[in-house]
This record gives C-alpha cells, sequence and structure tokens, in this order.
C-alpha cells in the first residue's frame, strides 16, 4: 500500500505589520475588544503588487527545501486560495512557472478558509493511488485586497500570508485520514459583496472588487458546533481517541473558537498550536502557517500525531488526521 507523508513544511509572511493600534487609526475599534473578542494582536498585510503566487513562491520554496527535494521533481502543484492573483491563469500554474517547473498537473482549489484541508485531502488521493509522488500543496491568500477597510467587524480579522507542505509516497504511514464537507445554504452568512457605492473609496469601485461580509455571530455558533462534531467523527472513523493527538493545529479564525474545539477533545491549550495571535485569519493559508511554526520551533517532531480542522465560507468544513 502507498502511504502519503508530509515530508517538509514552510511558510511565508509579508514584512509589514498591522498592529491592533494601527487598526485604532482606521476604524471605531479598540485592541482590548479584538483581544478579548478574537485573541488577534497583529497581523502581516502583503506590499502594494505583492500577489498571493508571490507569497505562495518563497513558502513553496521552503517546503522543498525541508523536504530535501528540488522543484524539478514536483508532480504535482495544488494551490488553495480565495484570492488569486487573476481569474486565470489559476496561481497554482503561475507558482509553477515561478519555480521552473515544466508539465505537471497545476491547479487551484477554492474552498476559503477549509481550502488547505480541501488540497491535502485531494493530494493525499493522487499519491494513494500512485497518480503522484511528490506533490507540492499550498495554502496562500491576499485577503487583505477583499477587505473592506471601513467594515471594523470584518476588517480586523483577516491578512495575508502563506504555507506549504510538501507530500511524498511513502512506505510508511503518514496522512491517516481527510474528511471534507460543504453545504452551499448558508452563503449569505459568509460571502462577497460588491461594496456600497455611498460609503466607498472610488478607486475600490472601479477595480470591481467585492469585499467580504459577514454574520459574525452566526459563523461563530455554526463553527464551534460544527468543528465538535468533525473531530469527533474523525477521531471515531480512524478508531482513535483524542488522547492519542499529540497536537491540534486548527484553522486560525477566533482563539474562542480553537478553546471550545480544544474543550471538545479534552486537550489542553499546550497541545493546541495557536498563531491567531500573531497572524490574524489567512484562510487557507493558516493551517500550514501554523503547522511550520510548530515544527520549526521543535514543538511537532517525526511521529508525532496531528489533528488539523477548518471551516470556512461556503460553509466548508474539514478535517486531517495524520502522523508527521
Ligand atoms: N471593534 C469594536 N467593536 C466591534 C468590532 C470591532 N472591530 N466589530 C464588531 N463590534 C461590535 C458590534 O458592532 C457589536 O456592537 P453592538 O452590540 O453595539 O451591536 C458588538 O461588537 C458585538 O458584536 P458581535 O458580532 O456579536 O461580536 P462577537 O463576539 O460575535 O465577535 C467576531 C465578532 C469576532 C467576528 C466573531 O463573531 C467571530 O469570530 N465569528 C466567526 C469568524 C469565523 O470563524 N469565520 C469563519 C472563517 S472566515 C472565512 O471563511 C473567510
Amino acid at each position: 500500500m502507498i502511504h502519503a507523508r508530509i515530508t517538509g513544511t514552510g511558510s511565508y509572511l509579508p514584512e509589514r505589520v498591522m498592529t491592533n493600534h494601527d487598526l485604532e487609526q482606521i476604524v471605531d475599534t479598540s485592541d482590548s475588544w479584538i483581544r478579548e473578542r478574537t485573541g488577534i494582536e497583529q497581523r502581516h498585510i502583503a506590499a502594494e503588487g505583492q500577489l498571493t503566487s508571490d507569497l505562495a513562491e518563497p513558502a513553496a520554496r521552503r517546503a522543498l527545501a525541508a523536504a530535501g527535494r528540488v522543484p524539478e521533481e514536483v508532480d504535482l502543484i495544488i494551490v488553495a486560495t480565495t484570492t488569486p492573483d487573476r481569474t486565470f491563469p489559476s496561481t497554482a500554474c503561475l507558482l509553477q512557472q515561478k519555480l521552473g517547473i515544466h508539465g505537471s498537473p497545476a491547479f487551484d482549489v477554492q474552498a476559503v478558509c477549509t481550502g488547505f484541508v480541501y488540497a491535502l485531502s485531494v493530494a493525499d488521493k493522487f499519491i494513494k493511488t500512485g497518480a503522484a509522488r511528490c506533490a507540492l500543496v499550498v495554502g496562500a491568500e491576499t485577503l487583505s485586497r477583499i477587505v473592506n477597510w471601513s467594515d471594523r467587524n470584518t476588517c480586523v480579522l483577516f491578512a495575508d500570508g502563506a504555507g506549504a507542505v510538501v507530500v511524498e509516497a511513502s512506505d510508511e504511514p503518514g496522512i491517516i485520514r481527510t474528511d471534507i464537507h460543504a453545504d452551499g445554504s448558508y452563503e449569505s452568512l459568509l460571502t462577497t459583496v460588491k461594496p456600497d457605492p455611498e460609503t466607498t473609496d472610488p478607486e475600490r469601485l472601479a477595480d470591481g472588487t467585492a469585499f467580504i461580509e459577514m454574520r459574525g455571530n452566526e459563523v461563530f455558533r455554526m463553527a464551534v458546533n460544527t468543528l465538535g462534531r468533525i473531530v469527533d467523527q474523525t477521531m471515531e472513523a480512524a478508531g482513535m481517541s483524542p488522547d492519542e493527538i499529540d497536537w491540534l493545529v486548527p484553522h486560525q479564525a477566533n482563539i474562542r473558537i480553537i478553546q471550545a474545539t480544544a474543550r471538545k477533545l479534552g486537550m489542553s491549550m499546550d497541545r493546541v498550536v495557536v498563531t491567531v495571535d500573531r497572524h490574524g485569519n489567512t484562510s487557507a493559508a493558516s493551517v500550514p502557517l501554523a503547522l511550520d511554526a510548530a515544527v520549526r520551533d521543535g514543538r511537532i517532531k517525526r511521529g508525532d500525531v496531528i489533528l488539523t480542522e477548518a471551516f470556512g465560507g461556503g460553509f466548508t468544513w474539514g478535517s486531517a488526521l495524520l502522523r508527521y
């Protein structure tokens, strides 16, 4: 049997850091409100002209270096993103070009905050069926471009960044199982809309950008309930109990959602990787960014059992259980 194992991780954050105090200058908010309600203290914002593939490239190169691979060895590229550079070519094709690779399949996956879990699930199947042997799976976002900077309900939450993993065929077990779901009937709770011409800077209007709009409270309740259910289902289907998990690497949307999922699993917060305080919500990039942070600082070690989960626009949700 062919197994699919993560052999390297990498990430990249744009240089510019925006603190909660910086946001106090832009909208009617406060550092204490943002910290208490979300756990976020700062986030990274892409420079003007820095696109999603520009963040994806260094993250991908770092993951390849960690796996001891060169770009020519990659035979599948999947980029999870909600904020592609362009409608087409896909960000995966643009990344492929930047890496100097020719011929391997390359495509984007759009599942908003669950995008990386979806992409990992697809790569797992390619590897396990023998269709690929060395996959590059990237989550990358420039959400700052689709944030309405005059809407305090959303602009304090979202941010930019990229994370990547290399998934390879292996004799040893790696990805144990992935579970992905969607329910499009909730589209109105978390969506993108064309901005109101009365309140929007005409330049933003002219470029046709639609902005994130969210009914935060309702999304919060759905996220807590759904994530609580999916982690239980995943553990039960794998025939494992939560005390066998070494690390929970959750989607980083809100510290209170993360704490609720950890409580549901009976896990103490010292076994949960938290980056939401420094990264904000980077959507599809948040799980691989958190994973890479904990691998690089030595918390996650080879052989550790990791559970990741995510919930996002769509609604979409999913989880991946793996041995690192
Ligand atoms: N600063 C100060 N006050 C604010 C701010 C702000 N930035 N934003 C909202 N408020 C106010 C509201 O106006 C409201 O005031 P009111 O009571 O006078 O009407 C009050 O704070 C409470 O607002 P709520 O929306 O009820 O606050 P809540 O505790 O629910 O926190 C939050 C809001 C942080 C958005 C939370 O609901 C949340 O995290 N939701 C889920 C986000 C998520 O998981 N999204 C999914 C993934 S994202 C994706 O897929 C792209």
